[in-house]
């Protein structure tokens, strides 16, 4: 690891209690005292990140799994460099126990960190889990399974020029390559996470003997889940308990793997079998049978889904830098300026990753954690999903923020936008493909933000209204700025609430289609700036009926085709207020 992430540790100690962070790898680099200003491996200024800031070693953490505030989220932007240091994060720990972990997210070079070092587990516990019994202390442990290759004096290595993947020749478990664990006579939990850069894991038991599953990502599976075997992508995390209570001492059992690398690729391609051993000990262990039923999971349901979005996972050609045209991959053809997502706070959508590629992308989203509705073939000939709907793994139910997109299927998520607005990436957790243009980011808007022109529904003005409260303020995202909404029915304003464009251009408000526009009921205080407003259709269709106390700042007011008394176009009872060039014409009736 290079020196940044001495900065790290330092968040990571002040965080609140019930949560044990993990270094997988020795930071020998510190002891030196050396503030390193060169990356240990090659950077490729041809990314996009390294094509600003050259070729300066930077760093950011992210915590993959957690609730946090955007500015705490690592984002890839606000990597800084050595000597340097970002704000003191916040981790709110708001979130059912999980399987985090955290790692590095630099823009365009979290690859080469992670493959540094830059990454470790994070438990965070409640009082659910701990009323679970399960083995703990001793007899709970980690298993960050990564593959990474060496040169011959033990130093790492990795591709010279950049590649599209990254399949080391030695699977590290926990920072060690092919290590053993002494395990005593009783279950263990382990806490898998799959930190490689880009190689998925098919784990079974050497012996035939099953392992039993309890949590995926996020979370408990509601009850326990007995498996042969168990694949997870990069990103992914398993929480597992396995019983070696019946073993003679003394018995060796490997922890195998069988997945081909690329995945799902072709059987026994580029495998390395061997990730880890277990040796049975004499002593007895822990014996305490395992809880029946382990969480309630609310289950997220399609019909109340406001949005669905389809991604195209796909390769892209590149444009050539330095001679050399690499290999790209991206999501709609859109890349990470490109933002096109606004969920609104609180509101749940479907997202359908459509891959055709011909390679598996685990498909993971920051801040929020969603459930796999099913998977679909996709027809070659028509590009659409077809036949039967499969459901999720049993292995893959419960709380997940990293989704195997398969290739030639299109796979759906249900989630949930909650916790915090703003910005927050989503992305191909294969690290070669995340930092060459497989990383995107969405907004969770408050509900109180019109992103769209639409009639009703998250993201229009009348569901910014219905949702807003006393006081709040009414903002208008700058992608409509200059557009019209056209409403369709009355906006009814009942509340004490700011209605403000602050953008350059004004946004039209036409109420053609229906006949009074907006109503402003008795008691109530509204302020309105910065609009165009078309009033309402019929003889006597009104732009603004006022009978509370109005406003107007900077409004201009045009009256519709259909009005026999054109022109009258707020009718007001109440007390109304003109600022900065209103131009109305004004009725009592
Ligand atoms: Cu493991 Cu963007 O995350
Ligand atoms: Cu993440
Ligand atoms: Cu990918």
């Amino acid at each position: 690891g290079c020196h940044i992430s001495q900065h790290k540790q330092k968040y990571f100690k002040k965080q609140a209690f019930l949560i044990t962070v993990q270094w997988i790898n020795n930071l020998r680099v510190f002891e030196t005292g050396l503030l390193r200003t060169s990356h240990v491996l090659n950077i490729d200024t041809c990314l996009h990140g390294p094509d600003m800031t050259g070729l300066t070693p930077l760093a950011v953490v992210h915590l993959h799994g957690g609730k946090v505030p955007h500015n705490s989220d690592g984002y890839p932007e606000d990597a800084f460099p050595p000597g340097d240091s970002s704000g003191i994060y916040f981790y709110p720990n708001i979130q059912p126990a999980g399987t985090l972990w955290y790692h590095d997210h630099a823009l365009g070079i979290t690859r080469l960190n992670v493959m540094m070092g830059l990454a470790g587990l994070y438990y965070l516990r409640d009082s659910n889990e701990l009323s679970l019994n399960l083995p703990s202390g001793e007899y709970e442990i980690p298993l960050v399974i990564q593959d990474k290759s060496f040169h011959t004096d033990g130093s790492i290595a990795y591709n010279e020029n950049f590649e599209d993947h990254f399949f080391g020749d030695k699977i590290l478990v926990n920072g060690k390559v092919w290590p053993y664990l002494n395990v005593k006579k009783g279950k263990y939990r382990f806490r898998l996470v799959n930190g490689s850069n880009s190689r998925a894991y098919t784990l079974a038991l050497s012996n035939g003997a099953q392992l039993t599953q309890i949590g995926s990502d996020l979370g408990f599976l509601e009850t326990p889940v007995m498996l042969d075997s168990l694949t997870l992508l990069p990103g992914e995390r398993y929480d597992l308990v396995v019983d070696f209570s019946s073993y003679a001492t003394g018995t060796q059992i490997l922890l195998t793997n069988s997945a081909p690398a690329p995945f799902p690729g072709f059987a026994g391609v580029g495998v390395i079998p061997n990730v880890l051993k277990f040796i049975v000990q004499s002593a007895a262990g822990y014996t305490s049978p395992l809880p029946s039923t382990l969480a309630e999971i609310e289950t997220l349901l399609p019909a109340n889904a406001v949005e669905q979005r389809v991604f195209e996972l796909m390769a892209m050609a590149s444009p050539p830098c330095a001679g050399i045209s690499h290999p790209m991959w991206s999501i709609n053809g859109l890349g990470w300026d490109d933002i096109t997502e606004f969920p609104v706070y609180g509101t749940t959508e479907i997202w359908t990753w459509h891959n055709q590629s011909g390679i598996s992308h685990p498909m993971h989203l920051h801040l929020v954690s969603f459930q796999i509705l099913d998977r679909q073939a996709i027809n070659e000939a028509t590009g659409q999903p077809e036949g039967p709907i499969l459901p999720p793994a049993a292995s893959e139910k419960g709380w997940k923020d990293t989704a195997n997109s398969p290739p030639g299927f299109s796979t759906r998520v249900i989630v949930r936008f909650d916790g915090f607005t703003g910005l927050y990436p989503y992305h191909c957790h294969i690290l070669e493909h995340e930092d060459h243009e497989m990383m995107r980011q969405y907004e969770v808007v408050p509900c109180q933000l019109v992103t769209k022109t639409i009639n009703a529904g998250p993201g229009s003005l009348r569901y910014a209204i219905d949702c807003a409260e006393n006081g709040d303020t009414i903002f208008f995202d700058n992608s409509i700025a200059g557009d019209t909404i056209i409403l369709n029915d009355p906006l009814l304003l009942n509340k004490n609430i700011f209605i403000i464009n602050t953008n350059a251009n004004a946004v039209t408000i036409n109420g053609q289609n229906t006949m009074h526009l907006l109503q402003i009921t008795s008691g109530s205080n509204i302020t309105m700036e910065h609009f165009q407003i078309i009033s309402g259709m019929g003889t006597y269709g009104r732009a603004i009926i006022n009978d509370g106390n109005l406003i107007l700042d900077n409004i201009s007011i045009l009256d519709s085709t259909g009005g026999l008394n054109g022109g009258y176009t707020v009718s007001n009872h109440g007390l109304l207020t003109l600022k900065h060039n209103c131009n109305i014409k004004l009725s009592s009736f």
